[in-house]
């Protein structure tokens, strides 16, 4: 019988490099000859990435957080059908650009949603889908927010204060702890050749964990 593939999520906030960490990740893994779906949140199907547009321009109306946070249910639930379900039944394993512990950091932690609204839309959307295994790539605010200065122009989210994304990350150093069989956390603000060697003990550990599942 086929495997179930495993689900990885990348999660961390602003500028911690996440995307340059993902192609390294995604690289070792395919090295590895491990069929795997790159993906992200909010998007990856088209509907998404039309709901993340709408998410992340900025805009003269003040978003309500009820309001966002249904818009990032209603990307996931399209992704979950089309991409996330399918590709983990077919054995693949998918490695996914944020998932729903950005909704508890952000929308629960930043916007101070309570965190039952949350874990009810995450039990009608999801059901039993939960990540396998979460890398939290952790930086100072101000580090992140100075790298993510440089890239040029900020969306509606990077426009948020610095109180914000403290509570966006304590939120999620909160997770890792509640969580730590599931999180790996790496000091991001480290060089990035220390950064990717510890990557490169995650890419091990996930391939342990892939061999005993195929026993
Ligand atoms: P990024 O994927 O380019 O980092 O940006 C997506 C933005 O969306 C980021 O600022 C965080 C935000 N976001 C939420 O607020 N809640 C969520 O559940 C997800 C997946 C993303």
């Amino acid at each position: 019988m086929q495997s179930r593939g495993l689900f990885i999520t990348v999660e961390g906030g602003e500028g911690v490099g996440k995307s340059t960490n993902i192609d390294f990740l995604e690289q070792h893994l395919r090295e590895r000859n491990i069929d795997l779906v790159v993906t992200r949140e909010p998007g990856g199907t088209e509907l998404g990435e039309d709901i993340r547009e709408l998410l992340l321009r900025p805009r003269d109306e003040p978003v309500v957080p009820a309001a966002e946070l249904l818009l990032i249910f209603a990307a996931r639930a399209q992704h979950i059908a089309q991409v996330v379900e399918p590709s983990l039944a077919a054995g693949r394993w998918v490695l996914c650009d944020r998932f729903t512990d950005a909704t508890y950091a952000y929308q629960g932690g930043g916007r101070q949603l309570p965190v039952s609204m949350i874990r009810q839309l995450e039990q009608l959307v999801q059901g039993h889908l939960r990540p396998d295994y979460t890398l939290l790539l952790d930086a100072p605010v101000d580090v992140g927010m100075s790298r993510a200065t440089e890239r040029g122009e900020l969306d509606r989210f990077e426009q948020e204060k610095t109180g914000f994304f403290e509570k966006v990350r304590s939120t999620y150093l909160q997770l890792a702890g509640e969580s730590s069989g599931r999180y790996r956390v790496v000091d991001a603000s480290r060089p990035l050749a220390e950064v990717q060697s510890q990557l490169e003990d995650v890419c091990r550990e996930l391939a342990a964990c892939w061999g005993v599942r195929l026993r």
